[in-house]
């Protein structure tokens, strides 16, 4: 292991098992070229290391270890689970996974078998025993990649019955499991647990039973929790000291990493950015992800070094390109940039998804790229590891909610919760003042604002929580489609927010839905904590709420569809208000404003709640901080087509900060070219 801190860690998947010697000698000269000190193996080998059941092969995958450890590579090994053996599936008939048409699954995809088998939780807690007992005293060993990317939703008799284990211990009785669900509606009353069935598309069930859906969303991720249990416990006896992980999908919205995430000893995640994807979207990710541990620094498991093969369209990266996403990462608390993959395929699925050594060789463009980044995390080595982001604002974001919300059939089709929030982030991120994402289970005491964006489920507590929060002197800020629904997706009578009716000083009374072509005026009323300008648009969704005790700041104008105005009774009604209780404020938005209304609102409230942006700045920067036990890291992205500066004196003050990539000291204004990226330290006084 490395002696001390580690570092930066570089490289990702590798998968020799497709290699000939040849190949992976040749491999070994370029990653050490490269700067490559962490491979991640052998993701996809269970078919080679186990090719009769209980019979393994492992000296094919020794002697490609050792080869990695000459040339002082360290390893992830990873258990090969996530695509089991054809025997495994042929053997065993509740191996393969039953979708929601109730079709049982053929073999030959990956992240392809039932989370709840018993006979593949018994092979792959085997083949973990073994790699354990085999590798777990391998000098090159970081640390233990369970499986790859879980999320496989299964709906077999083996799970319905689990699912009513689950839903007995969590509910108790068949009538608490009635009023939970609420089946008299529609008449759906379940007169024995052993009636319960599992929602299924041959009755458009999953569609129109949101609290049966919502619950199996909670089962399944307990259940892929405990498959990744069922190999992570024994690498964890094995090697107490090493840390033991599993890859996230980029696709995060399927398992509850909320929930996950604390079972293991790193978030990894996998970052994609589609092309043409706004450059807050990946940082809005990586800052969903670093909320999952509460702030702890992650990993990006896997992002690629060039074009992908499954987008619609798959551009191949621009120069620089992947040096910015990389640092990126590193700048919302990464302590890694790997990637997928090293040496790309001659055949299968992803023959053409980019990779540093291509099917053109390595005297190309992106491996010289590599070879730079390489080179200057070196460079950086362990400095900003471990290093923490410190923000005064919070954004909340909710895995429950997510599902719930675009379960819910209402009141517009267009629901997309990640989008929603991600509106508000940017505005946070646009203006480079540190936000923190964090969970309803976060202590708000750090914060002296907390946006939270359709809160539609109110989760018990949370609302004591935040009505605490304001009372001791916090801001929050609550928008259109909160308060509305319990933990079972029951809503609450006596109008929305619900339990915060009086946190907020208002009542929701209906919620209008407009077609996407339909905007609606907000129009500033002039008082206290309005926005600068006076006009703004609005769409989506408007509450029709009625201000009680709060002050209204806004109203809603005319209404428009395209370009034609349009009658609108509820015109003047408010569209944003404040209200005083104990010694904070908290706002109410009605519908979902444009982007200059948001920025120039969110500035307002951070403005009159002391949360500071980072530095001054011009340009399309990206800024943001990392602290450990060294100082300050500062990093500078510039994702803009022209130079950039940031303002580095403080009141008065202009202290000197070193740029370690430029190897220079920096202090009052630093100037940043286009498409460039710095790291500035400040060292503790
Ligand atoms: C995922 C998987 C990898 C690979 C990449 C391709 O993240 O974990 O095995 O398929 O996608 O982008
Ligand atoms: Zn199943």
């Amino acid at each position: 292991m490395w002696n001390g801190k580690r570092p930066i860690l570089f490289g990702g998947d590798y998968n020799p098992d497709q290699w000939d010697d040849a190949t992976i000698d040749e491999d070994m000269k370029l990653f050490e070229q490269a700067g490559i000190n962490l491979l991640v193996l052998p993701v996809f080998a269970w078919a080679k290391l186990e090719p009769e059941e209980g019979k393994y092969d492992f000296e094919w995958l020794d002697n490609i270890l050792n080869k990695i450890w000459e040339h002082g590579i360290h390893v992830f090994l990873a258990t090969p689970t996530s695509a089991q053996p054809s025997w495994l599936s042929k053997k065993y008939s509740d191996v393969l996974p039953v979708d929601i048409a109730g079709r049982r699954r053929t073999h030959g995809m990956r992240v392809f078998f039932c989370v709840n088998s018993i006979n593949y939780r018994s092979r792959a807690r085997a083949i973990a025993e073994a790699l354990a007992e085999r590798y777990r005293d391998f000098p090159g060993l970081a640390g233990w990649h369970v499986a790859n990317e879980y999320g496989t939703y299964c709906y077999c008799e083996n799970c319905r019955k689990k699912f009513i284990t689950w839903l007995k211990a969590r509910y108790g009785s068949i009538e608490e499991l009635n009023s939970r669900w609420h089946t008299s509606f529609w008449g759906r009353q379940i007169y024995d647990f052993d009636d319960v069935t599992l929602p299924t598309e041959l009755n458009d069930d999953y569609r129109f039973c949101p609290a049966v859906q919502l619950d199996y969303m909670r089962f399944v991720t307990d259940s892929t929790i405990e498959c990744y249990l069922n190999e992570a416990q024994v690498l964890k006896a094995a090697t107490p000291h090493l840390p033991v992980f599993t890859n996230i999908s980029g696709f995060i919205k399927k398992l509850n990493q909320f929930e996950m995430t604390p079972h293991m000893d790193f978030v990894g995640w996998d970052n994609y950015p589609a092309p043409g994807d706004d450059a807050a979207f990946p940082a809005f990710k990586h800052e969903i992800m670093r909320a999952a541990r509460d702030g702890a620094p992650f990993l990006v498991a896997e992002q690629s070094p060039n074009q992908q093969n499954w987008q619609p369209y798959n551009k191949i990266k621009r120069p620089g390109e992947i040096r910015r996403i990389a640092y990126q990462g590193l700048a919302h608390g990464a302590d890694s940039s790997l990637f997928f993959q090293m040496r790309q395929s001659v055949a299968g699925q992803e023959k053409f998804h980019g990779a540093f050594i291509a099917h053109s060789g390595f005297q190309t463009r992106i491996f010289r790229e590599g070879c730079a980044l390489g080179q200057e995390f070196k460079k950086l080595g362990s400095s900003f590891t471990g290093g923490r982001i410190r923000a005064r604002a919070a954004i909340v974001f909710d895995w429950e909610n997510w599902w719930a919300l675009e379960l819910t059939s209402g009141p517009t089709q267009d629901m997309d919760y990640l989008k929603q929030v991600f509106r508000y982030y940017k505005a946070f991120y646009t203006e480079n003042i540190p936000v923190d994402i964090i969970k309803t289970t976060t202590k708000l005491d750090n914060y002296d604002l907390v946006v939270m964006p359709l809160l539609y489920m109110m989760k018990p507590g949370f609302d004591e929580k935040i009505r605490e929060f304001v009372k001791k002197g916090g801001t929050a800020a609550a928008t259109y489609m909160s308060g509305r629904a319990d933990e079972n997706d029951r809503c609450v009578f006596g109008a929305y927010p619900g339990p915060l009716k009086d946190v907020f000083g208002v009542w929701v009374e209906e919620t209008d839905a407009l077609y996407p072509e339909e905007t609606i005026e907000i129009i500033m009323t002039g008082k206290e904590g309005d926005c600068s300008e006076r006009q703004h648009t609005g769409k989506f969704l408007c509450d029709l709420f009625h201000a009680q005790t709060a002050e209204v700041l806004a109203v809603y104008g005319k209404s428009f569809a395209g370009e034609k105005e349009q009658e609108c009774f509820y015109t003047g009604m408010p569209a944003l208000t404040v209200n005083k209780y104990g010694e904070g404020h908290a706002y109410y938005l009605g519908c979902e404003p444009d982007e200059s209304f948001m920025r120039q609102w969110i500035l307002k409230l951070c403005e009159e709640t002391g949360v500071k942006r980072l530095f001054a700045f011009e340009g399309k920067l990206e800024l943001t901080c990392r602290e450990n036990e060294n100082g300050q890291y500062v990093f500078v992205i510039n994702h803009g087509n022209s130079k950039g500066r940031v303002w580095l004196n403080e009141e008065g003050e202009s202290p000197v900060y070193y740029s370690l990539l430029q190897d220079k000291e920096v202090k009052g204004v630093f100037t940043i070219s286009p498409g460039e990226v710095s790291v500035l330290f400040r060292g503790r006084d």
